[in-house]
């Protein structure tokens, strides 16, 4: 029996926290293995609305181990905000039900303002990050002055971490001549937290190691999706992350044995947040009606999602590239009712037709989409919840799809809500 792990297989918010949630009645442990609190993952059960960033969408569930792994950059103000708002709407949520690995890096005050001092640095070159303080917080732990979450029990170091992590922020600042860190406003924040955090932290590759050992299921949740991969995605445009399911194991402290289907969550269109290339945007009426139909805005920091065609190209990379078994493909029913649909099948660049999006900027700037175009259908596909009840012209559509992209649809979503799921083959079982 293979355990899941579950990706987004274009720019995020393809709805991973939906499908993880169905998923997760499957499932032992949900795992988060990298990103942080950038993460915006909308739950619908029964109605009710449920919006994570950094817990894993498992924790909804009564009797689910919830952990966060290792990969995660862990922002403690930001997770208590978290616990204390979704413990409101009723759910459970303790150190027996929550982990958090103990050899997280975290995203300190300090992280976010450099995050929105750059983005502002940089004008219109600016990423469009979400300000969360999630690039510089992995460029601290990969520089190897991150605090992390075991630091805030051990006295006898964390000053000193505390000195050598001004040291270098201190240096930029001055260059910028903006203020500088006191040591001990740092310090006084840390322990101050100190105590609400640490009764989470855990030896989390231990407990993993416990629950496959008694043939637990586990679910690793990704966040951001294939083309914010930090490697694999439109670098400079990208997450501070590998967002790729080759890294559930290492964010999570497990061998790469342990990662078994992967389960890339797709939109039936695409969208993006944020700046950088995106081969098949529409910038027209169809582009706007998609971004209502969808209600295409951040989970995260409200703003509008730039929305475009399916791009069978962009997706197929990323199924190879994260090594993707199946997909989900999500919000087909946002595609009801238009006269045509359009796929993007291959790119133009410099008269050449190629099929795939090349690494260089200004060439994955100035590709131009070659597309194949389909009848729509005026019937409702929301709400389905059998592949009976769907019109031939959508059964056609998503067909096509698997063609192109080389893989399975194992799953259909036609609504937000945690129920309106179609599985064609159950992951777990693969
Ligand atoms: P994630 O970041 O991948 O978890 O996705 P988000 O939660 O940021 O965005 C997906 C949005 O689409 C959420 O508001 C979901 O409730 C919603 N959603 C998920 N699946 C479907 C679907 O099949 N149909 C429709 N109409 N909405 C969906
Ligand atoms: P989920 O998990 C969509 C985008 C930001 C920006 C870029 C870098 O909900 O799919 P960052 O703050 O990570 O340094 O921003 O990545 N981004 C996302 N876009 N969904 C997300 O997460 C995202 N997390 C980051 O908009 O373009
Ligand atoms: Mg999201």
């Amino acid at each position: 029996m293979a355990n899941v792990a579950v990706v987004g297989s274009q720019w995020g918010d393809e709805g991973k926290g939906k499908i993880v949630d169905w998923l997760s009645s499957r499932a032992d442990v949900v795992v988060r293995f990298q990103g942080g609190h950038n993460a915006g993952h909308t739950l619908v059960i029964n109605g009710v609305v449920y919006k994570l960033s950094l817990l894993p969408s498992g924790v909804v569930r009564p009797g689910k181990l919830s952990v966060i792994g290792n990969g995660v950059v862990v922002d403690p103000w930001a997770l208590l905000k978290e616990i204390a708002a979704i413990q409101e709407k009723g759910v459970e949520i303790t150190p027996d039900t929550l982990l958090v690995a103990e050899n997280c890096a975290l995203i300190l005050p300090l992280h976010s303002a450099v995050d929105k001092a750059r983005e502002e640095a940089r004008g219109v070159n600016k990423i469009g990050t979400t300000g969360r303080g999630i690039g510089p917080a992995y460029e601290d732990k990969v520089a190897r002055r991150a605090i992390r979450v075991c630091d805030l029990a051990d006295e006898a170091v964390l000053e000193h971490k505390v000195e050598q992590l001004l040291f270098h922020h201190n240096a930029l600042l001055r260059g910028l001549g903006a203020e500088e860190l006191a040591k001990d406003e740092v310090l006084a924040q840390l322990r101050e937290v100190a105590p609400k955090l640490l009764p989470y932290s855990a030896v989390v590759w231990k407990r993993l190691d416990e629950a496959r050992r008694q043939g637990k299921r586990i679910l690793f949740e990704g966040a951001q999706g294939a083309m914010l991969d930090v490697d694999h995605g439109t670098y400079p445009f990208v997450t501070s992350s590998n967002t790729v399911a080759g890294n559930a194991a290492a964010g999570s402290g497990m061998g790469p044995g342990a990662v078994g289907h992967v389960l890339g969550i797709t939109k039936a269109y695409t969208t993006r947040v944020g700046s950088g290339p995106f081969p098949t945007e529409l910038h027209d009426e169809i582009g706007d009606k998609i971004g209502q139909r969808g209600h295409e805005f951040g989970t995260v920091t409200g703003r509008k999602r730039r929305c475009g065609w399916f791009d069978a190209v962009m997706v197929r990379q990323a199924i190879k590239t994260g090594g993707i078994t199946g997909i989900a493909l999500t919000k087909l029913d946002v595609l009801d009712g238009f006269d045509e649909l359009k796929v993007c099948t291959g790119y133009k660049l410099n008269g050449e037709v190629i099929q795939h999006l090349p690494a260089g900027q200004t060439a994955q700037a100035q590709v131009e989409p070659i597309y194949e175009t389909f009848e729509g259908w005026s019937e409702s596909t929301q709400g389905a919840r059998s592949w009976a009840q769907l019109p031939a012209a959508a059964i056609k559509y998503v067909r096509r799809i698997e063609e192109l992209i080389e893989a399975p649809v194992t799953l259909l979503s036609t609504s937000p809500e945690r129920d309106d799921t179609i599985l064609m083959r159950d992951p777990f079982e693969d």
